[in-house]
């Protein structure tokens, strides 16, 4: 089985993400996604929350599979035969990172890295800057998954305007 790796911190999905993980799942029998557990990083959403999220955003992927993991990607991979990582590639400024990574996780464990680039329409998206936009009021609807958008929308009513 040909089986593929796409990691992230998904703090949420973002179109972006959909996009690289619809079109790497075609290029595989199974694509993994798997979402960062990091202690020492509180996000927006819990893991849980993340995957659940994510689960809804690809439920029409169908060789889709959602997972977590903690401590470095090689062990995951290396745990769940997994020969191939997939990394979208917004810009030349996403490269720089991603090439030494890539370079770093073939050299721990022979895992290859497959760049997909973004689509145009989507490359200029980041979880971060939708948490900003969504937090002071902004209209994400565009950019994120219809249950993102209820998440964000539901928890800014919670918390009140900045
Ligand atoms: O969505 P992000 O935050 O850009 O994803 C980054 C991620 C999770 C892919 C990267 O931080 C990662 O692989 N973390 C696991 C720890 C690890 O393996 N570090 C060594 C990389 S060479």
């Amino acid at each position: 089985m040909r089986r593929a790796v796409c990691p992230g911190s998904f703090d949420p999905v973002t179109n972006g993400h959909v996009d690289v993980i619809t079109r790497a799942a075609a290029l595989y029998d199974e694509l993994v996604v798997a979402v960062l557990v990091n202690p020492g990083k509180a996000g927006l959403f819990t893991v849980d929350e993340r995957m659940a999220l994510l689960r809804d955003a690809v439920a029409d992927v169908p060789n889709v599979r959602v997972d977590s993991f903690q401590g470095l990607l090689v062990d995951y991979c290396r745990a769940h035969d997994v020969p191939v990582i997939v990394k979208g590639l917004r810009a030349v400024s996403d490269f720089e990172y991603e090439l030494q990574m890539a370079q770093m996780n073939r050299e721990l464990a022979a895992v290859e890295t497959l760049f997909v680039p973004t689509a145009p329409q989507v490359g200029h998206l980041s979880s971060s800057l939708v948490k900003q936009i969504a937090t002071f009021g902004g209209d994400v609807s565009g950019l994120v998954p219809k249950a993102v958008h209820e998440r964000l929308v539901a928890q800014r009513e919670r918390e009140g305007s900045p």
